[in-house]
């Protein structure tokens, strides 16, 4: 029995009354109170929830979720995610008619990887305020040819980055939710880049210039980037192919960077990237599909017809590194800047193989396919 005393029954004590029948050995709950509205207020209720009102008995009705489905197991995934589970959390019980949602990746071989829930919560961990690892105020000043030429790659990085935050944008919504660590990590990859974005943005203006040039090659070669329908494809060029490439890039600023502000976001920036690197490289080998290696290596083949006619990487940009990486600016000191910017392309085409390879392509396939990658690196 429950004595609800003077208390008005629409003010919450209904949630009293299911707790009771729920765990009543007979389903049974006898209810009374000195409410005055107490008889019709108890007859209305239990005739909405479908429980029966024998005198002031409320006797348990059908449960409106025994024809439920069960959205899986809260601690496995499963090998099908059923439309009908919708947006619910896994093992959830979900009402029979529940609105339906359909995802092209709804399968543990194409949206899950066992290392997801690893991945996750060390990208979580990685997250870094751009407000406080960054020393915005450390007093520098640049020479004007370095400033310029720190602007100019700044403004070829934002780009990039621009396009590594779309590509997993246009893949989370394909993604059944059921599969949750792979859309987090997902999610947490495009909060890497927006971060990205934002710090090189503000070294653009951080000494009042304004941004440099964006070329219609490199457009081009990003523009296949974030129109790939193929989640597979796409991740493949992006993470695999560009990511890895553009590490190397990042490792280069970092080393050549003429001020403490650049190198350390140059380096923060790295320490995300190699954890895209790994998580695309990771997901794809498990996969273990000598079809799907076939599919990559057409996709690589096709891009490269697609972008032929193409300048691929700014001049600009490619003029910015020397500028960077030459001890001096004269003659001597240039020339050195500039075997320094053929050895990065060099190191750029030695750990794409080695992705490749480890992708389980053949050295011999891995040398062809890194040649074929677009001159603008992602
Ligand atoms: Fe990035
Ligand atoms: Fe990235």
């Amino acid at each position: 029995m429950i004595d609800l005393g003077p208390a008005p029954f629409d003010r919450g004590p209904h949630v009293l009354v299911e707790h009771a029948l729920r765990t009543s050995a007979d389903g049974r709950v006898r209810v009374v109170g000195s409410h005055p509205d107490l008889g019709w207020q108890l007859a209305t209720w239990c005739r909405v929830v479908g429980h029966r009102l024998e005198g002031d008995v409320v006797v348990r009705g059908g449960d409106r979720f025994a024809r439920s489905l069960v959205s899986g197991h809260p601690d496995a995934v499963a090998a099908n995610a059923d439309p009908r589970w919708g947006l619910a959390v896994r093992g959830a019980r979900v009402e029979d008619g529940a609105a339906e949602l359909s995802f092209a990746l709804a399968d543990r071989d194409t949206a899950w990887d066992e290392d997801a829930p690893r991945l996750l919560a060390q990208a979580q961990a990685g997250q870094w305020d751009p407000a406080t690892a960054v020393p915005w105020d450390e007093p520098f000043e640049l020479p004007e040819p370095l400033e310029e030429a720190v602007v100019q790659v700044m403004t070829y990085l934002v780009e990039n980055e621009t396009a590594a935050l779309l590509v997993p944008a246009n893949l989370v919504p394909r993604l059944h939710p059921h599969y949750r660590e792979v859309v987090g990590f997902l999610a947490v990859q495009m909060a890497d880049e927006a971060r990205h974005v934002e710090v090189f943005t503000r070294r653009i203006g951080l000494r009042g210039r304004s941004p440099g040039t964006s070329s219609r090659g490199g457009q081009a070669s990003l523009a296949t980037l974030v129109t790939e329908r193929d989640p597979d494809v796409a991740s493949f060029l992006l993470s695999v192919m560009g990511e890895t490439s553009f590490l190397e890039l990042l490792r280069f600023l970092q080393q050549h960077g003429p001020d403490p502000v650049t190198r350390a976001i140059c380096r923060l920036a790295a320490t995300d990237e190699a954890r895209h690197v790994a998580f695309a490289v990771g997901r794809l080998r498990r996969r273990g599909d000598p079809a799907l290696l076939d599919r990559l290596a057409a996709a690589v083949r096709a891009r490269e017809a697609a972008l032929r006619h193409t300048s691929g990487l700014d001049p600009h940009v490619f003029d910015a590194l020397i500028v960077l990486a030459s001890p001096t600016f004269d003659p001597e000191g240039v020339g050195v800047g500039f075997e320094r910017v053929v050895e990065l392309v060099g190191r750029m085409d030695r750990a794409r193989r080695a992705m490749l390879v480890r992708l389980g392509f053949s050295p011999e396939r891995a040398t062809e396919l890194s040649a074929l990658h677009t001159r603008n690196f992602m």
